[in-house]
């Protein structure tokens, strides 16, 4: 679903990137088990940023990120050729930009070690296709780390001006063993209304 312009603004804040680099990456990379130069996949890379931290700090074979907005892959363009001052280590050469419904991706079955994406599910209406999608993905044993905003609770309204779809932790959690998948981390903060989930396909 397209974003309101606001949140794209909010998107391209250095707040965002603190906030990806400084709590949500150090909760989710350090914990993952992934072979060497693993082949990862990043769904709704938004302006490019998780690509960056993903590129420097997994050194993947392979990173494709994907995203359904074309102006969205226009800013991670824009990032990947002029990297911010945080992420001139980072190697980007080997980052691919694709746009993509993250329900319906051109990938065969079992392409990536690793599935990634940061606070994206509460922006697409059928998010557990989204989830089915991920699995097929993964080879056994592959990796599904995100991080993803527990909207089930908040407001009726503000979810319909944001253009957000809500679900809480009990239904995400359900999805995911619904889809195949078996949660090793589960962990929220921001009084549950953020989370960082870990899920490995058995
Ligand atoms: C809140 S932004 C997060 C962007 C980035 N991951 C970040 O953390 O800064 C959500 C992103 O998901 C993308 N998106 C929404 N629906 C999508 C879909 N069906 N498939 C792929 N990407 C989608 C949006 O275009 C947007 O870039």
């Amino acid at each position: 679903m397209r974003m309101r312009p606001l949140e794209r603004w909010l998107l391209s804040t250095r707040i965002r990137a603190w906030l990806l680099r400084r709590i949500e990456a150090p909760r989710l990379l350090p914990r993952l088990h992934l072979p060497p130069n693993p082949r990862c996949l990043e769904i709704g890379c938004g302006n490019g940023v998780g690509a960056m931290v993903l590129s420097a700090r997994l050194h993947p074979d392979r990173l494709v990120c994907t995203d359904i907005d074309p102006d969205m892959l226009r800013r991670a363009r824009r990032m990947l050729a002029s990297p911010p001052r945080w992420a001139r280590g980072a190697d980007t050469s080997q980052i691919e930009l694709l746009q993509a419904d993250a329900a319906d991706l051109p990938f065969a079955d079992a392409s990536f070690d690793a599935v990634f994406l940061f606070g994206v599910l509460h922006h697409i209406r059928d998010w557990p296709a989204a989830l089915a999608e991920t699995y097929r993905l993964l080879p056994p044993g592959g990796v599904f780390a995100f991080s993803e905003a527990l909207l089930g609770g908040s407001p009726l309204l503000l979810n319909r001006f944001w253009r957000h779809v809500p679900f809480g932790r009990d239904e995400l959690s359900a999805a995911l063993e619904d889809a195949g998948f078996r949660i090793e981390r589960f962990r929220t903060i921001a009084a549950g209304m953020w989370c960082f989930v870990i899920a490995r396909r058995p």
